[in-house]
């Protein structure tokens, strides 16, 4: 049993707007992600909790976020949450690509204490900007050891890792949770817990985090959109020319295709790669169908279908 006075919260900063730096005050919304580092975002917390450890993992804006980015987070996320005293983690990471992040540590690393991501949308130095307040809710979040898993805290709002999306480019909240409503919220600097978290079918085998990080060239899974008049011709190009090991289609609706589109996607997979069908549609996810040509990605985003099947070919390589 570990004495309070010696529980630590761990925050890791990868960059994104809560680091963002505006150059002119007069035109907050032109600044730069991922300038501030985590210790001068702790300082600038008017009341923090004791006992935080920082690590600046990267400063990048995370749409450029990429396989060797998750391979360190995942490696240090994954080394704090073994150590005994260490009863919670925060990540600081941009809004843009978060949700993908969150899936992928949920789904490598299973942690039975929180890991809670959390971000802004504005810069760092903007007038009233968010990110002080979604650091601290985060850090109370951390510090609650009821709480368990993967999280996303943002305006109050706190999310499960798998249920999150951005549904929206601007405002101070983009996060939702769907129909479904966030799990919960922190209320003044508290934990309220409004439901379970959805239960959610992951990848199967996953690799290991050991395994994860020994691979130094994990699969290449793409994603293309049907839309209309989708011709197919992208695929086509790159069975040509750089195929990648696998594909994500985002259908219209029920994930349906553009025949052509459907062609070359059947070509790629006679060729050896895998294919997943999802929906572009935020929410419903794809149902099976009595003449399916690929696997679907039922209840899985896009993106999170993405990684689902980059994991799963990594365990088949
Ligand atoms: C980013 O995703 O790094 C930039 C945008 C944001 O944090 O809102």
């Amino acid at each position: 049993m570990i004495e309070k006075k010696n529980k630590k919260v761990v925050v890791l900063a990868t960059g994104g707007t809560i680091a963002g730096w505006a150059s002119d005050l007069n035109a907050p919304h032109n600044y730069q992600a991922g300038q501030i580092e985590v210790a001068q975002l702790l300082m600038e917390l008017k009341e923090s909790p004791h006992n935080i450890l920082s690590e600046q993992i990267t400063q990048i804006d995370s749409k450029d976020a990429d396989d060797a980015f998750w391979r360190v987070l995942a490696k240090r996320a994954a080394y704090w949450l073994e150590q005994t005293e260490v009863i919670g983690l925060v990540v600081t990471h941009g809004t843009d690509t978060l949700e993908e992040t969150a899936y992928f540590l949920q789904a490598v690393l299973q942690p039975n204490k929180p890991l809670v991501l959390t971000c802004a949308m504005l810069a760092a130095n903007a007038p009233n900007s968010d990110g002080p307040g979604n650091l601290k809710d985060a850090l109370a979040l951390a510090f609650d050891e009821s709480a368990s898993g993967v999280m996303v805290v943002c305006a109050g709002d706190v999310h499960a890792a798998h249920e999150v999306q951005k549904i929206h480019s601007l405002r101070l909240n983009p996060f939702s949770s769907g129909d479904l409503g966030p799990m919960g919220q922190i209320v003044n600097g508290e934990f309220k817990r409004l439901r379970p978290a959805s239960s959610i079918r992951w990848p199967q085998p996953l690799p290991s985090v050991k395994d994860l990080l020994a691979d130094q060239s994990w699969p290449r899974v793409l994603l293309v959109v049907n839309h209309a008049g989708n011709d197919g011709s992208m695929v086509r190009a790159m069975l040509t020319h750089d195929a990648p090991d696998g594909w994500v289609v985002a259908g219209t609706g029920n994930g349906t295709l553009d025949h052509a589109l459907q062609d070359a996607l059947e070509q790629a997979q006679t060729q050896g790669a895998r294919v997943i069908r999802a929906s572009r549609c935020s929410w419903g996810g794809v149902q099976s169908r009595a003449d399916d040509l690929f696997a679907h990605a039922g209840q899985l985003t896009a993106v999170q279908a993405r990684v689902a099947l980059m994991l799963a070919l990594m365990v088949k390589k």
